[in-house]
């Protein structure tokens, strides 16, 4: 039709590319690439383009691991994920834009030009990139009380996203611990429905005023619903509880993340009475997209239909019953093929209509056009500065100070004075591994010097006066009475979801409370600062020691920790879960009668 000269130029100016996107005429582009007509035209136009296989691979999520970008393309994958810790290497946010970038030239490589969405756990921070900024973990905040603070890191972290390319954040979690046993207490803002529900400003942070802006990424309200209600705190458990408590404790999160436009909603691993939610119609279907009137995209968990019937690897039933329940995309990290052919299988066998099919897609595509993914769809590299940036440190900082509470104050040892000679001791004293928690580099996480920045230690040099000493040994060997006080930090070692399950004693361990015992050999007055997911065990010591703080597990900027020991920072956390007298109270709730060590909304000020 054209001389090759004429198509060369064509070509370099995109019109045929246009063109061969199946537009009408040679000079139009297809309705759907052109950016003014609504969303809702758009998503009409493509849908109307796409065949099943097409709509299958945009249910469809791999984990950057187990595709390649050619299986990409020929599969038109809708969105990958890096599973925690699933990183390029090296580990660095430039390299995470290569990748990302590389897998969208793929995507965009297809006939339809259909850009993918990329997902992570960004869960404080862009946690898995080295060198980004770590904030406190979701307790924390919930003891700050402060939303403003939560929508601020929520931009600050979706900026340190769109660095990389990074677009589907599955943050945050929205989830209610009632049970403190549970290995994932510390991704809860608090027991109390309402502290869940303040704190979903977070997802105006990542999304910004609405999705499409400047750094905006997707945010996803985690686990739908009653994750955090099991028995006995157990993860991936059975919340055996009745409609009317799931409704009053673990639903009001979601209405308020619904209210707040969040993007996507992943669904639990757990079930509510013995029914997976996986495959709850009801809860997924009626509740969440009919009566919240959810309109974005719901997420399963990973691997999360394959265990639906409790044994490994999904079957046709399990793909049809999650599907037809409600769920949009599967993550399927490694199976996806056998996803896709299952899926095929049941739409052609007519037991998944075609018209969830049709549902699926268009609250993907929705979002995909919202984000301005088809205008926009590479890295925005403008931000790597921001990645792990001052202002960013300064902010998370803030709020760490923000997030401690102290339990107790004998004698008004805290504040210090900054010419106080201090003795610090402990294993998570200095340690960025210990002070991050799980989530943290790694899915587990795990102790050392993972990612740049203050450990709680530099933070007290830092705080100090040049002439103080502040002298430090790990596990306290050295401290005489010549100090003016001692610090131990102490608290848990790393761990994530249901590795960090605790079924039997909450205390410290013989090594935390060795060093403990050591300090006070000395004669000298004591401040503990527990580093911990959770409230701790520590009702019996707790008398010997002069002063406790909470620190929960701040991230990498262990100063906000000093400015609070230091009187720099006031303290004005207050406690967002009842503190157990002893294990054996779990699970303890405000209201429930018991008897705690601290009750919910506890937390000294330097003026009581
Ligand atoms: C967790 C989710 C997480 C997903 C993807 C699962 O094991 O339960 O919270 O979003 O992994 O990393």
């Amino acid at each position: 039709m054209f001389s090759s000269s004429v198509k060369a130029r064509l070509l370099a100016s995109g019109v045929l590319v246009l063109a061969a996107l199946g537009g009408p005429a040679w000079a139009e582009p297809a309705p759907y690439l052109d950016p003014r007509p609504s969303v809702e035209d758009r998503v009409d136009d493509l849908l109307g383009r796409m065949s099943l296989d097409d709509k299958l691979g945009q249910m469809t999520q791999p984990e950057r691991r187990f595709v390649t970008p050619e299986e990409i393309t020929r599969y038109g994958i809708g969105s990958v994920l890096s599973s925690g810790g699933s990183a390029p290497s090296p580990n660095r946010a430039e390299k995470w834009a290569d990748m990302y970038d590389g897998l969208q030239r793929a995507a965009l490589a297809g006939p339809l030009r259909v850009p993918i969405m990329y997902g992570v756990d960004a869960v404080h921070g862009h946690n898995t990139v080295v060198g980004a900024t770590i904030f406190p973990h979701n307790i924390g905040l919930g003891a700050s009380r402060d939303a403003d603070l939560v929508r601020e890191i929520g931009a600050a972290t979706a900026e340190e996203m769109a660095a990389t390319g990074v677009d589907w954040d599955f943050a945050p979690c929205v989830c209610v611990v009632r049970n403190d046993r549970w290995g994932r207490t510390y991704e809860s803002f608090g027991e109390v429905p309402a502290l869940a529900a303040r704190m979903t400003t977070a997802i105006e942070g990542l999304q910004g005023e609405e999705l499409g802006g400047a750094a905006s990424v997707l945010a996803t309200a985690k686990h739908f619903v009653g994750d955090g209600g099991t028995e006995g705190g157990r993860d991936r458990g059975d919340a055996q509880i009745s409609e009317k408590e799931l409704r009053a404790v673990h639903l009001p999160p979601f209405r308020a993340a619904v209210a707040r436009g969040v993007g996507s909603v992943m669904i639990s691993y757990s079930s509510w009475n013995g029914q997976k939610m996986h495959r709850h119609r009801y809860l997924i279907n009626d509740v969440l997209k009919g009566e919240l009137g959810f309109t974005g995209i719901v997420v399963s968990d990973y691997k999360g239909i394959d265990r639906i019937d409790g044994r490994p690897g999904f079957t046709r039933d399990e793909v049809a019953s999650a599907i037809n329940a409600g769920i949009d995309v599967a993550m399927v990290p490694t199976e996806w093929r056998r996803f896709i052919r299952y899926l095929r299988d049941e739409v052609v066998g007519g037991r998944v209509p075609m018209s969830r099919i049709d549902d699926a897609n268009r609250r993907i595509l929705t979002k995909k056009f919202e984000l301005g993914l088809f205008e926009r769809p590479f890295a925005d590299r403008a931000y790597l500065k921001t990645v792990g940036g001052a202002e960013h440190r300064e902010l998370a900082r803030r709020a760490v100070a923000e997030s401690q509470v102290l339990l107790k104050n004998d004698a008004d040892v805290l504040p210090l004075d900054d010419e106080d000679k201090i003795f610090v001791a402990g294993r998570s004293a200095d340690d960025i591994g210990m002070q991050s928690g799980g989530w943290t580099i790694t899915w587990q996480g795990e102790p050392g010097p993972i990612t740049p920045g203050t450990t709680i230690l530099d933070g007290v040099r830092k705080a100090a006066d040049p002439s103080a000493t502040v002298a430090y040994s790990r596990d306290g060997k050295g401290v005489d009475e010549s100090y003016d006080a001692a610090i131990a930090v102490v608290g848990e070692k790393p761990y994530a979801e249901y590795h960090g399950d605790r079924t039997g004693g909450l205390g410290l361990d013989a090594e935390d409370l060795k060093t403990i015992d050591r300090l006070r050999g000395a004669g000298v007055p004591v401040i503990v600062v527990l580093v911990s997911g959770r409230p701790m065990d520590i009702a019996a010591q707790l008398p010997r020691w002069d002063a406790l703080v909470a620190a929960w597990l701040p991230g990498t900027e262990g100063a906000g920790v000093a400015d609070v020991l230091y009187g720099d920072a006031d303290p004005t956390g207050r406690l967002p879960v009842t503190w157990m007298r002893d294990a054996g109270q779990q699970p303890i709730n405000q209201g429930d009668g018991k008897k705690p060590l601290f009750p919910f909304g506890f937390g000294l000020t330097y003026d009581d």
